[in-house]
């Protein structure tokens, strides 16, 4: 089936003066692993349920993608007293390891099919991961680990074509804790011959919950959540599928942590796990913010005013890359000036001059955003370039002035589940205007 894309062309946020913010929103799961956790399907014939999917596009195009190699997927709506959705999805083992180009393009996650189709059909065809842009996004880790485990690979500008008549275990170690390396390999080790051992593996909540599923369906795993992961593989056909519902999205809640931040007031932001935002979290307290933290989520309020600090993304339990167009914002309005230091992608700063639309005062230097606080901003049309920066722009328009209209809405759409719908149940004044239907 083809998944019904909600985003269309022209489509524009309008976001005008907000706050103080008030009441309770619900965060959805997370992006980040649903996309992992669709890809795990392949592993194992039966039929799979995933609960908590959050309703964004790159779900619908992983669902395309997996459709077009051979899954049955159905999207089901969320029970009561549930948040996402539910994706039934059927695994009869008719599998053909050729992803169509024009949908593994569009997302970065797409390279997760390389691990699981190689391990279980020892073959693979698609096209390089497309996602978002923040300049080089190499793949070599990935395809260093699967060559150590027997796999053959011929990479053109365009794709890959790998091959392995059979996977072994390897001993594994990463340069760097690449969160797609890491869920590539896992994914091929739990059905190779032997034992892999991943060292300097990424350890964000994402990979404990693919591993959590991976284990539920009969993989061997030890050492989760650690820089160390042993796989000890086992028959594709001893595995089983599983019911298992996706990790709460700690973007989105820091999205929301955000907004209430720079618009003032105090909100309930229900599920957010505080134990997966934790340096965040302190980040956040350090600029003045109130936290306070059950099992089911977390209150917030914004102080006063906002201090400036200064923040490094690091790999987790660092501050993650994700959170860092919000943190930028947010520094805009503080008193004094921040630092933030990008230690993943140096090409991560494209927003920094849709921000400055919006009268923020930030200077660049190589990879650190040097961001003095200037206590207002007003608003302008600006573009969101990317999911996360396109979600800091309507967040900061809510902090505004006047009104601020954000095009390329599609981005955002990619990973945020009604932003605006939620937004409004916070009191925001925020909408969206349909643009042409596509
Ligand atoms: N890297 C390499 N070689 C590799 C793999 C990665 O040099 O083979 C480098 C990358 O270029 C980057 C760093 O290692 O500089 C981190 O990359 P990583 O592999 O950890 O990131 P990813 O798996 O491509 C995921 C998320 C990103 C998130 C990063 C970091 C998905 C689909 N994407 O990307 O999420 O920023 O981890 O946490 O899981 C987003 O959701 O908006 C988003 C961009």
């Amino acid at each position: 089936m083809t998944f019904e894309p909600h985003t269309r062309d022209g489509d524009v946020i309008v976001a005008a003066k907000s706050g103080p913010l008030s009441g309770e929103v619900v965060v959805p799961g997370a992006k980040n692993s649903v996309l992992k956790l669709m890809a795990a399907t392949l592993l194992a014939d039966g039929q799979y349920v995933l609960t908590n999917v959050p309703v964004i596009e790159d779900v619908a195009i992983m669902a395309d993608l997996l459709t077009a190699v051979g899954l049955q997927i159905e999207v089901q709506p969320a029970r009561v007293g549930e948040v996402g959705q539910h994706l039934v999805i059927r695994n009869t083992g008719a599998i053909t390891p050729v992803a169509p180009f024009e949908l593994a393009d569009r997302i970065r996650a797409s390279v997760n099919l390389v691990g699981p189709l190689l391990g279980r059909f020892g073959h693979i065809d698609i096209a390089l991961p497309g996602g978002d842009d923040f300049g080089g996004r190499p793949i070599d880790m990935h395809l260093r680990g699967l060559e150590a485990m027997g796999a053959q690979f011929d990479i053109t500008s365009e794709g890959i074509v790998g091959h392995c008549a059979e996977l072994r275990g390897a001993e594994i170690e990463f340069d760097f804790p690449s969160v797609g390396a890491t869920e590539n390999i896992l994914m091929a080790a739990v059905v190779a011959n032997g034992e892999t051992t991943i060292r300097n593996a990424a350890r964000e909540p994402e990979i404990v919950d693919l591993c959590t599923m991976l284990r539920a369906m009969g993989c061997r795993i030890q050492g989760i959540g650690t820089a160390i992961l042993v796989i000890t593989g086992v028959a594709a056909a001893s595995l089983q599928a599983v019911t298992h519902e996706v990790v709460t999205d700690r973007v989105q809640a820091a999205t929301y942590i955000a907004a209430v931040g720079m618009c003032g007031g105090s909100i309930r932001v229900q599920r957010a796990n505080a134990s997966h935002m934790g340096m965040m979290l302190t980040r956040f307290t350090d600029m003045g913010m109130r936290f306070d933290i059950d099992d089911d989520g977390i209150t917030a309020t914004a102080p006063e005013q906002l201090t400036a600090v200064n923040v490094s993304t690091l790999p987790y339990p660092g501050v993650a890359t994700d959170y860092k167009p919000l943190v930028v914002a947010m520094l805009s309005l503080a008193s004094g000036v921040g630092i933030v230091t990008e230690n993943l992608y140096p090409g991560r700063f494209r927003y920094v001059e849709e921000l400055r639309k919006l009268g923020a005062d930030i200077t660049i230097d190589g990879h650190h955003a040097v961001v003095r606080g200037v206590g207002h901003l007003h608003g302008a049309s600006v573009i969101a370039p990317d999911i996360r920066a396109g979600a800091t722009l309507v967040v900061a328009g809510l902090a505004a002035s006047g009104i601020t209209e954000v095009s390329d809405v599609f981005h955002i759409d990619r990973g945020y589940d009604d932003l605006v719908g939620r937004l409004a149940g916070l009191g925001a004044s925020i909408s969206r205007i349909s643009g042409s239907p596509s």
